[in-house]
């Protein structure tokens, strides 16, 4: 439902428009009435907002936000497409370590199209290409106007749902895959969670990399057929988890190299399945966990395998000082999926049909491809 922020304000007279505006961090609402005449403004934005934490699905609402100012060195961008990541939903149920203070709007990254810029900004014309990088809260709305620095410039010929798409995910798995160990051609990998987009992205980085990927995968209906999916994206193997039911597992590598690095976003039966897999020293890397299921690992592992388990937050290595680093790593995914030589599945939506997306997204719908908004 789409109401008008002037009209839900009224409606909740402890908070006024400004002030709600200057708390999603949107407004500057002394400014905007001094300059009324003379400043650049925004058009009025359709906007996913939250105003508390909570499941996403009875905390979310459509609202119109009205236009705010854009500064001498802001950006306002149209927005093209944005999608709904498992850490978005983590963030509008107030479990994840870093999130906006409420009343936010939700997203955290999308592709957008320059509509207008501030008098200094020099280098983004209307008409430009552009993400947020390192991503930024409140993609999901029409129009977002952040400062010039946030933002970063692509090629218009990669298609905007993989521009949109190309940092949370596919930055996590070049980055697990490229920085953590040491991996040489004919070495394998090994993960759960292998449907994903992380997972996805593996699984063709691995194969460019001449590395075999082994990969676990829940059993559900369609498991076959993302088999099929997986195999075709360079998957070496895949399993479901029940298949994995045997005394040594193994013996199921036939001729691939025992795995030196294991990715672990499920955690439980699935986790300690990753951790079978790898040879003696090997690493597990988790960086998620779907299941909401403790790792747990056996003494015996640790001691006779000599294993080695560490996480991976893609929110830190952001946070570093690797501005030139980022876009470097951005640019070459980004020209890989424009190649087609990095695809993985999903879905485009309208924005207008947010709430069936979203659905989907938290899985109420069964497994389904990685929801993106088009706006
Ligand atoms: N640490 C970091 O910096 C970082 C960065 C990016 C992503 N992540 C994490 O990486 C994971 C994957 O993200 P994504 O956006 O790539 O995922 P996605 O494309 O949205 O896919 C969700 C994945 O989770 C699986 N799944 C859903 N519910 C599950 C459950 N109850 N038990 C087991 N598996 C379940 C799905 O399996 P089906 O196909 O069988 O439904 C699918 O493989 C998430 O945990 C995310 O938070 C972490």
């Amino acid at each position: 439902m789409v109401r008008s922020l002037a009209a839900r304000a009224l409606n909740e007279p402890s908070l006024s428009v400004f002030k709600f505006l200057r708390r999603i961090g949107t407004a500057r609402p002394q400014l905007q009435s001094v300059r009324a005449f003379s400043a650049l403004m925004s058009p009025p934005s359709k906007a996913v907002v939250y105003d508390q934490h909570g499941p996403p699905d009875s905390v979310v609402r459509m609202v119109e936000l009205p236009p705010v100012e854009v500064k001498e060195n802001d950006v306002c961008v149209r927005m093209l497409a944005a999608p709904i990541n498992p850490s978005d939903i983590n963030r509008i149920e107030g479990v994840y370590p870093v999130r906006p203070p409420v009343p936010a709007v939700g997203g955290y990254e999308g592709v957008g199209e320059v509509y207008s810029v501030g008098s200094a900004v020099k280098e983004f014309s209307p008409g430009d290409r552009v993400i947020p990088s390192p991503p930024s809260s409140g993609t999901w709305q029409t129009y977002v106007v952040k400062e010039q620095g946030v933002w970063h410039k692509v090629d218009k010929d990669c298609p905007i749902e993989y521009a949109a798409t190309i940092i949370v995910n596919p930055l996590t798995a070049l980055l697990m895959l490229d920085d953590i160990i040491t991996l040489n051609s004919g070495d394998s990998v090994v993960q759960n969670g292998a449907t994903s987009i992380v997972g996805q992205c593996i699984v063709q980085l691995a194969q460019l990399r001449g590395i075999n990927s082994i990969n676990i995968i829940r059993d559900r209906v369609g498991s076959d057929d993302a088999k099929e999916m997986l195999k075709k994206l360079g998957a070496d193997e895949v399993f479901t988890e029940s298949q994995l039911n045997v005394k040594n597992v193994k013996s199921l590598l036939n001729s691939l190299s025992e795995p030196a690095l294991g990715f672990n976003c499920v955690g439980g039966n699935s986790a300690s399945l990753v951790l079978k897999f790898l040879r003696l020293g090997g690493t597990m890397v988790t960086y998620g966990g779907m299941s909401k299921k403790p790792v747990t690992v056996s003494t015996s592992a640790f001691i006779f395998k000599e294993l080695s388990l560490r996480g991976f937050w893609l929110q830190k290595w952001l946070g570093s000082d690797k501005a030139t680093e980022r876009g470097r790593r951005i640019d070459y995914l980004l020209s890989l999926a424009k190649e087609g030589k990095l695809r993985y599945e999903m879905e485009l939506v309208p924005f207008d049909n947010f709430n069936v997306a979203l659905d989907r997204a938290l899985g109420k719908l069964g497994s389904q491809p990685k929801q993106v908004i088009t706006f």
